[in-house]
């Protein structure tokens, strides 16, 4: 009788087989956490699967490489599925450093049992050679090497080095490679900080009070599995996504607006600040996606909330209806990347184009929402000035009726806690 692949060796293969579906175009890697295929495995195999697939993915460029220069065909040209039993393999020897004949000898069965089984001689051959002799890396500092040795596509390398010198781009690309810091949002609807940290402190969980923004600590990423987690007492939200829904002054503001809203982080922040009576109307495109802010919702145990589908590229969904707005748009992710490695890969140059013209058509939509006295806050997860400055320039160039409150905020990975964000404050006089 066959031998039962050992539990480890199926979590691998699940990781080879889940980055491989969720490379497509259209797909994210934030999937994984909620595939069923992914849900299914004891939470041990769940936190290998996540560490294989997001670090294959951060080196992806420098993996590549590596088997680029010992395989004759080009990648191009390379079955998908077995590319990615080859990056996963490369990754979990290079970094995680599995023992060698493991790795291979596990790669070779994920072949077989994809039904790629004409494939295992070559996956095995090119994992021994590189157990010889993994190739040498580029040492130099062009974009070219970069690329490889920091894992980026040349064109973001490019634009990283023109807009912030050559020393910063390099720390800015080994920052996106490195994981992000557990930033909490504790929820004052169901417990006080005071309350939340006595009982960390109760259970020897290591925590520290973040300085500036209020309910916010920063702890370990295990605290995901607590039940205090599990139970909506706090979720895990990046430092300036935090600040961003902390912004705008709140207070007196009946009706409130958060457009383009799921998962809905910033919708509950905003939400646990309203007054008394206050109430917030979320939307998104996506029906699914608004569901989960709505159950969310109720296990923050927050109120006020209302909720519609809504495409606010169309047009005008409400009209002089709100007094405050939240334009969160969909945009490249780019401020993102230490936590949506993929990113990188899936987003091109030319992308920024047509995402400044969505852009543009919401930040119009949502602002013809507000009644005059009202403020829009339009928000990204980018650094690029695509999205940010350019659409609200070009915005406010059009609308003599919109002047900008104050200075834009921007949170700069190397400089401030959290990833990249930007957001734009906008009276409507
Ligand atoms: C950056 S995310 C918002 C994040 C959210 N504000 C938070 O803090 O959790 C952008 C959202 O916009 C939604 N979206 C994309 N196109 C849209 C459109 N045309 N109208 C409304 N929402 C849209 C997406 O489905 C996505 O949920």
């Amino acid at each position: 009788m066959p031998k039962r692949p050992n539990r480890r060796s199926e979590a691998r293969l699940v990781a080879a087989r889940l980055l491989e579906e969720l490379s497509h175009p259209g797909c994210r890697l934030d999937a994984l956490s909620s595939h069923p295929e992914f849900v299914g495995l004891p939470l041990r195999d769940r936190r290998l699967v996540m560490e294989i697939a997001y670090g294959t993915e951060r080196w992806r460029g420098r993996l590549d490489f590596q088997i680029q220069q010992l395989s004759r065909r080009p990648l191009q040209k390379l079955d998908r599925p077995v590319l990615w039993i080859l990056r996963t393999a490369l990754y979990q020897m290079d970094f995680l450093r599995i023992p060698h004949r493991a790795a291979v000898h596990q790669a070779v069965q994920a072949c077989r049992r994809l039904g790629k089984s004409s494939a295992a001689s070559f996956v095995n051959a090119l994992l021994r050679q590189w157990i010889r002799k993994p190739p040498d890396l580029p040492q130099d500092d062009s974009v070219q090497s970069l690329s490889i040795r920091l894992s980026h596509p040349q064109w973001l390398v490019r634009r990283y080095r023109r807009r912030w010198g050559p020393e910063l781009a390099i720390r800015l690309l080994e920052k996106n490679n490195s994981l992000p810091e557990g930033f909490l949002w504790v929820n004052p609807r169901k417990a006080s900080l005071d309350w939340f940290c006595r009982r960390l402190q109760e259970e020897g969980i290591a925590y520290r009070v973040h300085p500036h923004l209020p309910n916010c600590l920063v702890v370990p990423s295990s605290l995901a599995r607590h039940p205090l987690y599990r139970q909506g007492f706090c979720f895990f939200m990046d430092a300036a996504s935090q600040k961003v829904a902390c912004l705008v002054p709140i207070e007196g503001r009946r009706c409130l607006g958060d457009f383009c809203s799921a998962p809905g982080g910033k919708a509950l922040v905003l939400a646990s600040r309203m007054e008394k009576g206050a109430r917030l109307h979320c939307t998104d495109l996506v029906p699914a996606r608004l569901q989960s802010v709505r159950s969310r919702a109720r296990l923050y145990r927050l109120k006020g909330l209302s909720y519609s589908v809504a495409d606010w590229v169309s047009g005008p969904i409400f009209r002089a209806a709100f007094d405050f707005v939240l334009a969160d748009v969909p945009c490249s992710g780019l401020g993102t990347l230490s936590s949506n490695p993929d990113i990188r890969w899936k987003f091109q140059e030319d992308g920024f184009k047509r995402m400044q013209q969505r852009q543009s058509r919401i930040i119009e939509n949502a602002f013809a929402a507000l009644r005059p006295g009202g403020e829009l806050l339009y928000s990204t997860c980018s650094t690029e000035p695509e999205e940010n400055e350019q659409v609200v320039e070009g915005f406010l160039s059009r609308r003599p009726s919109a002047k900008r409150c104050c200075e834009d905020f921007r949170s700069f990975p190397l400089r401030h806690d959290g990833q990249g964000f930007y957001a734009a404050r906008i009276r409507h006089i």
